[in-house]
């Protein structure tokens, strides 16, 4: 390779990372008016926005969305953090470290992953059996507590095992227990905006680090009329960004009891293994793993098995049932229109009654464009109250994709006005109406050289502008601008002061 080559290929080498890509202007404008719709019609529904981290403990996502499921055992981005220096800890200055053990295990302090917490229980176990003096102060054996302290830091210097999100609301869950807001009035209504990662294989709707806008319930009553309220609210926003085709899907997939769901499972488990030899490896395993997700396939030669499988509504236990058919009543009460289909069964754990998907053309078989349900009893799991909760995530990316293929994502393009100056006079003119217009929110372009008019135009329609502000050393000394339109080609000349309500008038509402 010669030298000149080498160079080339070393400039050539960077690229987003595979299942990543930059989002650039114009399409940014699209995912900001989208956002802002969310946050719009999110608030009218009484939804505040939370920021939760975009890493959190690996054990959080494996207990909230389930070791065996896809998103937790195969896609997520898991890695080692640095350990924590231990001055960072409250060590040596009280000598009572292994008493804070649990204070510095609830902190995050003390990494709580499967390899480290066997240990940890260990060195608690010894604690708890270490003769204290009856006065309460530190036992005599000093040895055996340096031993302790010894296993205790051993396992403090591991590091974290953490991950990128492959989701939120395990993190929103967490954020409500570690905030007591359980102690605020309830329900709790929650919205987020913001990217997500799973290692999946890239096609066109899917990436490896994709934005969800997503909302959380949590707390209250689990009253049928809550499920349909998010569902209506969900259905809103798509309405109000303009979404077209969309197909509402919804489910009941029961609790997990004996009379419900679990009955149900041990059912299709039964009826999977007479099949077995006619389903793909994926579903073999999963019929062992997680027998549900079997009904999720969308591999063609396991349709007519999959149609001849028992179906979920036929085993729910009362309670299950009855929510179910409020469900729909209440959403029939609000107009939003849905189909049900018994085999949206959700990737995640955490699920319980009500699913929902909602799919959206243009999209080519990524075409889920939001999935959420219930998820009563994940706040309990995570260590908190028992408290409901119900939730959606909508992937941004493929709603943007849709509503680009329908032609509805249109970003509004170029700027309002291009100021063609010329002359040194005209040019602080040209400063001061660049102020002014941007000040009453018009979007300008000030070439930062002098050009010939000519130039200058041609430049303006380049950049799609709508009107040529010409600024040049007649404007200057008879005190009256000269604003081109240049879709038309007509000019018109305005007092400095009235220029900016001229163009206001103009403006159509966006
Ligand atoms: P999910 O079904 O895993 O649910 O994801 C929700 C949406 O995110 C999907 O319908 C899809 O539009 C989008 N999405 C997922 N993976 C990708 C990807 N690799 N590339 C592009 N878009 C993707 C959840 O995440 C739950 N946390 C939803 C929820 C909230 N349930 C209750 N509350």
């Amino acid at each position: 390779m010669s030298d000149a080559t080498a160079k080339k290929e070393e400039r050539r080498k960077f690229q987003a990372i595979k299942g990543t890509r930059d989002i650039l202007p114009p399409e940014t404008e699209l995912w900001n008016r989208v956002e802002q719709t969310a946050h719009e019609v999110f608030s009218t529904f009484g939804f505040g926005e939370i920021r939760p981290p975009i890493f959190e403990p690996t054990e959080l996502f494996a207990r909230a969305v389930g070791g065996e499921t896809d998103i937790v055992s195969k896609e997520m981005y898991t890695f080692e953090d640095r350990p924590y220096e231990l001055e960072e800890l409250p060590w040596a200055e009280t000598g009572t470290y292994i008493k804070n053990l649990k204070d510095l295990m609830q902190k995050g302090m003390i990494p709580r992953d499967e390899a480290t917490l066997p240990e940890l229980e260990k060195a608690w176990e010894e604690f708890e059996s270490t003769p204290w003096n009856a006065d309460g102060s530190m036992p005599g054996n000093v040895l055996q507590l340096a031993e302790h302290v010894e296993l205790l830091k051993s396992v403090i210097q591991k590091g974290h095992k953490i991950s990128l999100r492959p989701e939120a609301t395990a993190s929103v869950c967490r954020a409500y227990i570690e905030h007591n807001m359980q102690q605020l009035p309830q329900p709790i209504k929650l919205y987020y905006t913001g990217p997500m990662f799973r290692r999946e294989r890239p096609q066109k709707g899917r990436y490896r680090q994709f934005y969800q806008i997503g909302a959380e319930i949590l707390g209250g009553t689990d009253a049928p009329a809550i499920d349909a309220e998010v569902i209506e609210m969900l259905m809103t926003f798509f309405d109000k960004v303009g979404l077209q085709g969309a197909t509402l899907y919804i489910n009941s997939i029961g609790h997990n009891a004996d009379n419900c769901r679990r009955g149900y499972v041990a059912t299709l488990k039964a009826a999977l293994e007479k099949v077995k030899d006619q389903l793909g490896p994926d579903s073999q395993r999963r019929i062992d793993t997680n027998p549900l997700r079997v009904l999720d396939s969308k591999l063609e030669s396991e349709q007519p098995i999959i149609a001849t499988l028992p179906h979920i509504a036929d085993h729910l236990c009362d309670e299950c049932k009855a929510h179910y058919a409020a469900v729909k009543r209440q959403l029939e009460l609000r107009g939003v229109l849905y189909q049900e289909n018994w085999r949206l069964v959700r990737g995640l754990d955490y699920y319980m009654r009500t699913t929902f998907e909602i799919t959206a053309p243009g999209l080519g078989s990524q075409n889920a464009v939001c999935g959420g349900g219930r998820y009563d009893g994940l706040v309990e799991l995570l260590g908190g109250p028992p408290t409901k909760g119900i939730g959606f995530a909508i992937g941004e990316d493929r709603l943007i994709l849709s509503l680009q293929e329908s032609g509805k994502g249109q970003a509004q393009q170029g700027r309002d006005v291009y100021i063609a100056w010329m002359g040194e006079r005209a040019y602080a003119a040209a400063i001061r109406a660049a102020k002014d217009l941007r000040n009453a929110g018009f979007s300008v372009e000030l070439p930062p050289l002098e050009q010939k008019f000519g130039k200058a135009l041609s430049q303006a329609d380049k950049l799609g502008a709508k009107y040529a502000l010409i600024l040049g050393d007649n404007e200057v000394s008879e005190a009256l601008w000269t604003l081109k339109t240049l879709s038309t080609g007509e000019q018109e000349k305005f007092p400095e002061p009235e220029l900016i309500d001229f163009l206001r008038n103009q403006k159509s509402p966006s």
